[in-house]
């Protein structure tokens, strides 16, 4: 599959089937999120965590999910992957787009893949607020984590997006 058709089927898929995503599938989707752009090539401000395994993933739902009990905010995705940065003084903000950056070229891989994905962003200050399952997940100090993926396989394709300009462009040619 070429970039313009990845681009072209790539949507949010929020209901999964129960199959995992296997190692090789893996390594492509961390392949993705090591060749994103980050601000300053400050690569050692960012940390990802990769959770499928099920005892794990379940306390990742529970913390996100927060006084919704029993809400699945990863909608059953098997696998999340969880991009954590460090802010830089220097640079305000810079953590948030660099984490965005990773999370969109994964989210690229995982169509491409033939995998479903979705972006997760609502329930992370679930995560932010857990110090346990922060450092039971290893991530740093310093590091938060600011975005994340959910992937998995899905029992339907999306269907493929037809460019309907939805964004006001003005052009200066
Ligand atoms: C920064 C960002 C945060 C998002 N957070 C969530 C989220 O927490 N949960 C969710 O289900 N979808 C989330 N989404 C997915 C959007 O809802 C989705 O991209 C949008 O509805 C357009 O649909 P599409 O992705 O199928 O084109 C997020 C997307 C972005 C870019």
């Amino acid at each position: 599959m070429d970039i313009f058709e990845a681009m072209a089927l790539r949507r949010s898929s929020r209901a999964y089937t129960t199959e995992k995503v296997s190692a090789e599938e893996l390594e492509k989707l961390l392949f993705a999120a090591n060749s994103a752009p980050v601000g300053g090539a400050h690569y050692e401000n960012i940390h990802l965590t990769v959770v499928q395994e099920p005892a794990l993933r379940e306390q990742l739902r529970a913390a996100g999910a927060g006084a919704n009990s029993s809400a699945d905010p990863f909608y059953g995705a098997p696998l999340v992957i969880l991009v954590s940065a460090r802010a830089r003084q220097s640079s305000p903000g810079v953590e948030i787009a660099n984490a965005a950056c990773l999370v969109e070229h994964m989210h690229l891989a995982a169509t491409a893949l033939g995998l479903g994905s979705v972006y997760i962003w609502g329930c992370l200050p679930g995560l932010r607020a857990d110090a346990a399952l922060k450092t039971r997940l290893g991530i740093p100090d310093g590091f938060e984590p600011l975005s994340a993926i959910a992937v998995g396989h899905v029992a339907e394709a999306p269907a493929p997006r037809t460019f309907d300009g939805q964004y006001a462009c003005d052009l200066f040619l």
